[in-house]
Parts: structure tokens; C-alpha cells; sequence
């Protein structure tokens, strides 16, 4: 195993092999670094789970190369869930939809419904493109981190958190630094209107536009299995505080306009939303290599990108851990 920065035309089709061989490849997409597997083979899907730590009966996300491999792994899709994904697709939004006979439980976590999503990194697309003239159906991914920690938005930060796991054969492949840097936004879509389930770039308003008139609603707590849903996640090992005045010796994210107290670890200086998601988990991640105690976070205001960043910082903080 190792870390692949030139992910040349050949790499690309290495990897390719190396799924439809059964082993596994981390790549990167525009929100965060995926682990892949072969969605329709079963021991690959199980080590993925073993390797993040993660409970059975949570599903992987499936990642396909465009809309049109959609039927292959969902039925009955709503015609809203279509102009979503026509809207969007390539790019940072899942689509739950009614599982195909394709979809095993193994990766659906037993449930009815499937998770799916075009990535739009141009590595994971190549990937996706060479992986499916191989005969392959989908990448089964989910975030490249341990279960309940920090999404990796680098290489090198999946190699920190999975590396050891992975096997001779497996790969990394390094697509430099997410551009967005949160986890996609999950939209279910198995009932008659649309549920956002998680927050991401594709953004509430974003949604009612594409879908205008159909109805549309926020639930708080679905019935649909989402990891990302549990109380605690997203965690580094420091403990989060959110709004609170920095002490001497913790860390500090926050807008630019924030001045570093005197003795702070700045960790983060990000000049707008966007730059606030794309370094929030690097930041994290620093502060855990530096081994500070406590990092103090100021959330952006906002109705955009801004109810993502905040959904993941308050996981970050929460204390209590779903079972
Ligand atoms: O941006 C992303 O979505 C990244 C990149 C790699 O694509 N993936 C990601 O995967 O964040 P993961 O597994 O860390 O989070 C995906 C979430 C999980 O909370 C999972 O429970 C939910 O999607 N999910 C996947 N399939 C589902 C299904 N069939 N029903 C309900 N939730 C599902
Ligand atoms: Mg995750």
C-alpha cells in the first residue's frame, strides 16, 4: 500500500483492477477522501467496515460515473430525485433512493433504500469511468477516516487515520486537497417529497430552486440510518468548544475578521464560508497533532454552506454518543 500522487492514466487503471480484484482504493472527491470498494463484492464492503471501525448496519454511499448508471442501482426513483440528480450531478449531493435487486444489504445496511452519488473529482470520475470498462457497477465509499472521526480532506490525512489498515495491495490516491471539504448533502428521497438528512454545499436554497414547485422538507431526525446523523461525530481527539473566549494554550478557528488572542494556536484563518469548510477538518486534525487540549471554534452566520459547517461543528462538540 501506498500513497500515489501521480495519478497518471495508468494509475488510474491500476486502481481500477485492484477494486475489481477485491482490494481496496482511497480516493479523492470534492467533498472529502472516499474508501473504495467494489460495490457488488461482499468481502471487499465487509473490510472497508473493519478497517473504519464501523457498525454493519450502517450503509455506504455508492458511486457511480454519471446519471445514467443510476437504474442500476435504485427502482422507482421520484421524478423530482431525477431533476435533482440532473441539477447536481456531478457534485456534492446523495441521493437515497428505493434499492435495486443489485443493492445487497451489505452495503445498504440492510435496509430498503441506497445511497448514491456522482462525485465530480476528476480522479474519482476517471476512476469511476475505468473501473465500469472493467464490468464494475459502483465504488461503495465511505469517508476514509474511523468511524466518528474527522473526515479526511487530504492524502495524507487518510493515510494518518486508515493507513495502517489497509492491506499490500490497496492504494491511496492523492487528488490534492478537497475542494469543498464537507461530506456531500444527503437528500432522501424515497417518499413523495424530498428530506435533506445531512447538510452539505448543495445547499437548501439550491434545492427548492431546482425543485421549485414540489414540496420540500427538513426533517430533524429521520427513520433513515445516517452515521453522520448520530449525536457525537466528526470528532478530533480535542475537546470542541463553540462561542466560547479562547484561553491560553487552545486552538482557534474562526473568520479571518476574529483576532488571535495572545497564546492561542491560530489552526484556521479562512476568509469566507467557503474557505471556513474547506479547512475546518484539516484544522481539527491540526490540533490534534498538536496535541491541544482544547480547540475554540466561531462558527460562520449564514443559511448557505453555513448550515453545514455548523451541523458539523456541533457534532463535533456534542459530548454524548448515540448507541
Ligand atoms: O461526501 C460524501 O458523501 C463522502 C464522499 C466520500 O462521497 N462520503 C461520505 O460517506 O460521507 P459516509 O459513509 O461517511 O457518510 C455517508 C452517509 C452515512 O451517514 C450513511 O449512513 C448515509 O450516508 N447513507 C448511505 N447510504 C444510505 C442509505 N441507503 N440510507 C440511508 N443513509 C445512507
Ligand atoms: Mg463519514
Amino acid at each position: 500500500m501506498g500513497i500515489t500522487t501521480n495519478c497518471s492514466q495508468e494509475v488510474i487503471e491500476m486502481a481500477a483492477n485492484g477494486l475489481k480484484n477485491g482490494h481496496l482504493v482511497a480516493f479523492p472527491t470534492e467533498t472529502v477522501y472516499g474508501l473504495g470498494a467494489d460495490a457488488l463484492n461482499e468481502k471487499s464492503v465487509r473490510s472497508v467496515y473493519s478497517i473504519k471501525g464501523r457498525p454493519a448496519n450502517h450503509p455506504l454511499i455508492v458511486h457511480i460515473s454519471s446519471i445514467n448508471q443510476l437504474d442500476n442501482w435504485a427502482t422507482e426513483i421520484p421524478s423530482y430525485a431525477k431533476k435533482l440528480a440532473r441539477d447536481c450531478w456531478p457534485g456534492p449531493m446523495t441521493l437515497i433512493l428505493k434499492r435495486s435487486v443489485q443493492a445487497k444489504d451489505f452495503v445498504t445496511g440492510g435496509q430498503n433504500c441506497v445511497g448514491v452519488r456522482v462525485p465530480a473529482h476528476p480522479v474519482a470520475l476517471a476512476l469511476l469511468a475505468e473501473f465500469e470498462k472493467l464490468g464494475g457497477m459502483g465504488i461503495a465509499a465511505p469517508s476514509a477516516n474511523k468511524f466518528g472521526a474527522v473526515s479526511p480532506t487530504t492524502a495524507k490525512a487518510v493515510f494518518q487515520e486508515i493507513g495502517i489498515g489497509l492491506g499490500i495491495n490497496d492504494l491511496i490516491l492523492d487528488g490534492g486537497q478537497s475542494s469543498i471539504g464537507l461530506e456531500s448533502t444527503i437528500i432522501d428521497c424515497t417518499n413523495s417529497y424530498a428530506t435533506i438528512i445531512r447538510p452539505g454545499a448543495v445547499t437548501l436554497k439550491h434545492i427548492k430552486k431546482t425543485l421549485r414547485s414540489t414540496k420540500l422538507s427538513l426533517v430533524e431526525k429521520s427513520q433513515i440510518r445516517a452515521s453522520g446523523g448520530l449525536v457525537k461525530h466528526y470528532s478530533p481527539k480535542a475537546e470542541v468548544l463553540v462561542n466560547v473566549v479562547p484561553k491560553e494554550g487552545d486552538g482557534l478557528i474562526a473568520l479571518s475578521e476574529f483576532k488571535t488572542p495572545k497564546n492561542v494556536f491560530r489552526l484556521a484563518n479562512p476568509n469566507n464560508s467557503e474557505e471556513y469548510a474547506r479547512l475546518l477538518y484539516s484544522a481539527l486534525r491540526e490540533g490534534d497533532s498538536k496535541a491541544i487540549k482544547r480547540i475554540v471554534v466561531i462558527p460562520p452566520n449564514g443559511d448557505g454552506l453555513e448550515v453545514a459547517i455548523n451541523d458539523r461543528i456541533t457534532k463535533a462538540s456534542s459530548k454524548i454518543i448515540e448507541k
